[in-house]
């Protein structure tokens, strides 16, 4: 697990996004897991503003997104597949239905579920998955207690989240649905390149947890300690719980050009 604390939240987007950039110029076709949430929204800033200079393309790429709320209408303006439509695909020139997302108003949910990771599987899997951080914990919507190996399924959102994602449903926490589809644990796990984005203080302890604590469910996102390529993108502030800070820092400064996240 690499860990990078910089104090420029666009220095953080632009290392994410030369590493999607040198992904695309050298797999076009590639794939790319997509998070919705506040966190990533620098790194599709960038992405959007290298595509307006013609510096790289979708054309050719396809997406899946992690998760998606069960229930909101499909006109919801904060059902997960608007959300990101909004924030990084109509910006740029993915193709028609290049992008895809867990089906949150399915009759058959289990199936749904199961149909999202054949459909990842078929599209040779996820080469570089983009993750943000709950403060409890969870990647993706995997609260506390997830199975390691779970798959795309439903799950109920806990209280925390429900009230942390309120600012999206005009502070109201019983607007936020109960129920959502997710990713499972070992549907991200598969992902070839991972790289988790957090900023501000209220992320430092689940920080500390995923980087140094020890694995444990009630930790969801500890699972990354055992994949093989993970980049960590901190700012001072979500790097402020962190023991080992200034090792991380040290290693990052005299690390070699050449070798990328
Ligand atoms: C949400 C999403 C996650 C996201 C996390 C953090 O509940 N399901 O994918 O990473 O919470 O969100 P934010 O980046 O807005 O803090």
């Amino acid at each position: 697990m690499e860990v990078v604390i910089l104090d420029e939240p666009a220095a953080l987007a632009a290392l994410a996004a030369d590493a999607i950039g040198a992904l695309l110029r050298d797999r076009p076709d590639a794939v790319l897991g997509l998070a919705t949430g506040s966190s990533p929204l620098a790194v599709y800033d960038e992405l959007a503003a290298r595509f307006e200079r013609g510096e790289l393309s979708f054309a050719a790429a396809r997406g899946f997104t992690l998760d998606e709320y069960v229930g909101l209408p499909a006109d919801h303006p904060e059902r997960y597949r608007t959300v990101i439509d909004r924030d990084l695909v109509s910006r740029v020139d993915f193709g028609p239905g290049a992008v895809s997302g867990p089906d949150g108003s399915a009759s058959d949910i289990p199936e749904a579920c199961a149909a999202y990771d054949r459909a990842i599987a078929t599209a040779g899997g996820v080469d570089l998955q983009i993750l943000g951080i709950g403060t409890d914990g969870h990647i993706a919507f995997n609260e506390p207690g997830s199975s390691f190996a779970s798959r795309t399924r439903i799950k109920t959102l806990t209280r925390q989240t429900r009230l942390d994602n309120a600012r999206f449903f005009d502070g109201n926490v019983d607007a936020v649905p109960t129920h959502c589809l997710t990713q499972g644990l070992g549907t991200i796990m598969e992902a070839r390149h991972i790289v988790l984005l957090a900023t501000g203080t209220a992320k430092a302890e689940a920080v500390h947890q995923l980087v140094e604590g020890p694995v444990s469910a009630l930790w969801p996102a500890t699972i990354l300690q055992h994949h093989r390529h993970v980049t960590v993108l901190l700012d001072e502030a979500a790097a402020s719980r962190l023991q080992l800070g200034q090792y991380y820092r040290e290693t990052y400064a005299g690390k070699p050009d050449w070798q990328g996240i």
